[in-house]
């Protein structure tokens, strides 16, 4: 039997395709402060772009403070409490956004050694945080139990006995959830899924090795098993998947819970089903994001339901939503360099227009097929709607941004495009590349603006060289 259920690709609507779709500044895609002045230019949170790229450079990154917090809020709301969500911060981390989620009553998850240690000295409260990790090393699990964190993800059996030995040389008990996979594969890029059967994360659920992982757990001195774990995949649009996991899991949960394989266990301090991220947010202006509220709504009741037919008490549901917290929060503004024609190979034109960045602040379409939009920043186009790829600046033709829009034929050098939705596993997954350093993060607010993480400069880069 083929445990992985493949659900269908859901489809995408239409492009826009004319010159006032480019000028419009599409709501669900850009940060929910972003339009435009009565001039034509681009304004997030009160801040023209123009102002903030002559201030801070170009390429660089810029967050709205305001859309970040409404979204955690939207998000706790929607799952019953913000102790329920845990922000992945994979997709976007750094001290100040650590503190965001503190203040918005979130959680947090980290996946390595590194978000631990910036989770920490932001002062993130370490029993709201989560440990993720297929190959987490003595150091990193040591810090992680020592700092009392809530929750430890464990990935394979030597996790098993290496996150027990330590809590057990810490004095401690940690408790930790077991990572399982349930077979449902996720329809989004192949990189990208997580819970089918032939990839690296967790223990299969099909083959019973999930099951023994949890016994093992159960039976072990110095761990306290609380739960499951699992995590679908990522840019998902098919909310049946998450039901479809949840539905799974809760089979294992009703085993564990109601004693049949645990006659000598303590199962007692099992209460979290966590469902991992995931939501698919709208990068271009014909997708749509996935409707958080509705998912919840599914999960919770769907969990409540099941667990009553197994006859067991339900579990308390955490998610660990990463993009849709801070995916549409920020954009990218980058300076337009040169503009080519560009005859292709059938004879027919295609405009390529550079900008100054590329790959390095943004891989997710080289590296996924990820596509992306952008809007004009400074003024209002004019021209016709030409065949056009957005291109960076690297010694790499496949460094491209938009592989194949219709843009404006007036766009030149000195424009400022702007590619929005880029903030998340953007800067996260950054590189310096050609040693084109990284690109700041702003933060806007209130009409003000503010250096989150600064421009990297070629000092910086020597500065790590012994020469
Ligand atoms: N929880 C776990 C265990 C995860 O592995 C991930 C993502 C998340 C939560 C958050 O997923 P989100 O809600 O952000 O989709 N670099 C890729 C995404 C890889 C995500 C890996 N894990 C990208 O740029 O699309």
């Amino acid at each position: 039997m083929d445990p992985n259920v493949h659900l269908p690709q859901v489809p995408l609507r239409k492009r826009t395709e004319t010159l006032e779709d480019f000028n419009k500044i599409p709501a669900h895609v850009f940060p929910a402060s972003a339009g435009r002045t009565e001039d034509g230019e681009l304004v997030i949170a009160g801040n023209r772009v123009t102002h903030l790229a002559d201030q801070y450079g170009t390429a660089t990154f810029v967050m709205d403070e305001a859309d970040f917090r409404a979204r955690c809020r939207r998000l706790a709301e929607a799952f019953g409490g913000g102790e329920r969500v845990h922000y992945a911060s994979k997709a976007f981390l750094s001290r100040t956004v650590c503190r965001w989620v503190d203040e918005e009553g979130l959680a947090l998850d980290v996946a390595s050694h590194g978000e631990l240690a910036v989770a920490l000295a932001a002062g993130f409260p370490p029993e709201r945080i989560t440990v993720h990790g297929n190959n987490k090393n003595h150091e990193f699990i040591t810090a992680a139990v020592q700092a009392g964190v809530e929750l430890v993800v464990i990935d394979s059996l030597i996790e098993i006995d290496r996150v027990a030995e330590i809590a057990r040389q810490e004095g401690r008990v940690q408790d930790v959830l077991v990572r399982v996979k349930p077979g449902v594969h996720a329809d989004t890029h192949e990189f990208i899924a997580t819970s089918h059967e032939d990839q690296k994360f967790g223990f299969s659920l099909a083959s019973g090795s999930a099951e023994n992982a949890c016994l093992s757990c159960l039976s072990t001195d110095g761990l306290r098993l609380r739960g499951l774990h699992c995590h679908v995949g990522s840019q998902v649009f098919e909310a049946d998947g998450f039901a479809l996991a949840a539905d799974r899991l809760l089979g294992l949960w009703a085993r564990l819970v109601s004693g049949e394989k645990t006659v000598d266990a303590d199962v007692t301090a099992l209460d979290v089903l966590d469902l991992g991220g995931g939501y698919g947010i709208a990068y271009t202006p014909d997708q749509e994001a996935l409707d958080v509220e509705e998912v919840a709504g599914d999960l919770l009741s769907r969990v409540a339901t099941k667990a009553a037919s197994y006859g067991v008490n339900a579990p308390v549901v955490n998610v660990e939503p990463g993009r849709a917290v801070v995916g549409p929060s920020a954009v990218t503004v980058y300076r337009v360099g040169t503009v080519k024609d560009v005859h292709t190979a059938d004879d027919t034109v295609r405009r390529y227009i550079s900008v100054d960045g590329g790959m390095s602040d943004n891989i997710r379409p080289a590296l996924y097929q990820a596509e992306y939009d952008c809007r004009l920043a400074n003024r209002l186009a004019t021209g016709d709607l030409v065949s056009t790829r957005v291109v960076g600046s690297h010694c790499e033709s496949g460094d491209i941004l938009i592989n194949d829009a219709l843009m404006p034929d007036d766009i030149a050098p000195g424009d400022l495009l702007v590619i929005p939705a880029t903030g998340a596993y953007c800067y996260m997954m950054a590189s310096r590349y050609n040693m084109m350093t990284r690109p700041p993060v702003i933060v806007v607010a209130d009409g003000e603006s503010r250096v989150m993480i600064r421009r990297e400069t070629v000092e910086d880069v020597l500065a790590l060289e012994n020469f």
